[in-house]
């Protein structure tokens, strides 16, 4: 574990401290700050570090230090209003003793968010295996074997027979949902899929997307370009407009990418968008008659839109989220931004 893992550990472990007597919060003391304590082993480490990581990691390591001993303060504190609050002593209008709580991550208030703006138009919530057959992932989709466009979606392959790998999309929910049952179809899937890219600000091998599909007699492109349009503002605010530009499914003819009015500079042009005004937000377009086919769906009586999009993109929206590892490093000082009522304390 490299030191900067190992602050970040310290640092949960020291925020979620608990003690209910002075022996535990003794202990804690110990563990932390004592002569072979964690912290004070830290330090003992940091003289290994490389000299342009001293600074950075130095002040993480003093701040650290400084919470910990602060925890301990108010762990001896809590122990007397504990007491006062059993009676054994003196007041007992005393204010409970207050638990540290959690908080959503925030893919998940993003991604309960997105539901329910669709739940609202009488979508439902439909969930596949993460583990997936060729068939379900490809196939269907109208991806034939060795066709250029798999290229776009490289994966985790399973070896064994069967064909399995991690999905690259929840769009093979679509193909599940399909052929399980009869139009009309109004349906979500939130979930996680994975890409074999190497990771960095803008990419991860696993991230999570959410899949809408609609399918019935005469769904035509104006309502999907309708629930585009409702979906954007509701999620950003009524000010935003959206924009079409054609693109490249296998599984949708015509598609399209969706972009947004920039939210930051409101068109105006920020390094955000690029100077260009617009975001980039999902991938759409209408299902192609032989996706449905293909699930036992006759093209020449109903038709469909879909469309797909990225949770972390969205969040990273909605929250200025500079970096997608923030995501992933658990660290507890970008997490707590998210927890009820942190943003006021
Ligand atoms: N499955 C696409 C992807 O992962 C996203 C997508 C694009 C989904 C267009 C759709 C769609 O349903 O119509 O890149």
């Amino acid at each position: 574990m490299s030191l900067a893992e190992r602050i970040a550990q310290l640092e949960a472990e020291v925020a979620q401290a608990q003690a209910r007597t002075a022996e535990e919060a003794e202990r804690f003391r110990v563990a932390m700050l004592g002569r072979n304590g964690a912290v004070t082993e830290l330090f003992d480490a940091f003289k290994q570090v490389a000299t342009e990581e001293k600074r950075a990691l130095g002040q993480r390591m003093n701040q650290l230090k400084l919470q910990a001993q602060a925890r301990w303060e108010e762990l001896k504190s809590g122990l007397q209003e504990g007491v006062a609050a059993t009676g054994q002593s003196g007041d007992l209008t005393a204010p409970a003793l207050t638990e540290p709580s959690g908080g959503l991550h925030p893919i998940t208030i993003v991604r309960q968010r997105i539901v329910e703006v669709f739940e609202r138009i009488g979508f439902t919530v439909s969930q596949g295996p993460e583990v997936e057959d060729d068939h379900h992932n490809f196939t269907a989709l109208n991806f034939p074997k060795d066709h250029p466009a798999r290229d776009m979606q490289d994966t985790f392959f399973i070896n064994g027979p069967g064909g399995l790998a991690l999905r690259t999309h929840t769009s093979s929910v679509q193909v599940r949902v399909m052929e399980g049952q009869r139009p009309p179809i109004r349906t979500i899937s939130p979930g996680r899929v994975y890409r074999n890219e190497a990771i960095s600000a803008r990419a991860h091998c696993m991230f999570h997307q959410v899949e809408a599909l609609y399918v019935d007699k005469g769904v035509s492109f104006a309502e999907l370009k309708g629930t585009l349009d409702y979906f954007a503002r509701s999620i950003f605010g009524p000010e935003v407009g959206i924009r079409l530009r054609p693109s490249y499914f296998p599984f949708t003819e015509p598609s399209a990418e969706v972009d947004m009015s920039c939210t930051i500079c409101g068109g105006a042009g920020c390094n955000v968008c690029k100077h260009s005004g617009w975001v980039e937000i999902m991938g759409c377009g209408m299902v192609d008659p032989a996706v449905l086919a293909n699930c036992g769906i006759d093209p020449e009586e109903y038709s469909g839109f879909a469309l797909g999009m990225g949770v972390e993109r969205i969040a990273q929206l909605l929250y200025r989220v500079p970096d997608l590892r923030l995501y992933w490093e658990n660290d507890v000082r970008f997490l707590r931004q998210f927890t009820p009522g942190a943003l006021r304390s």
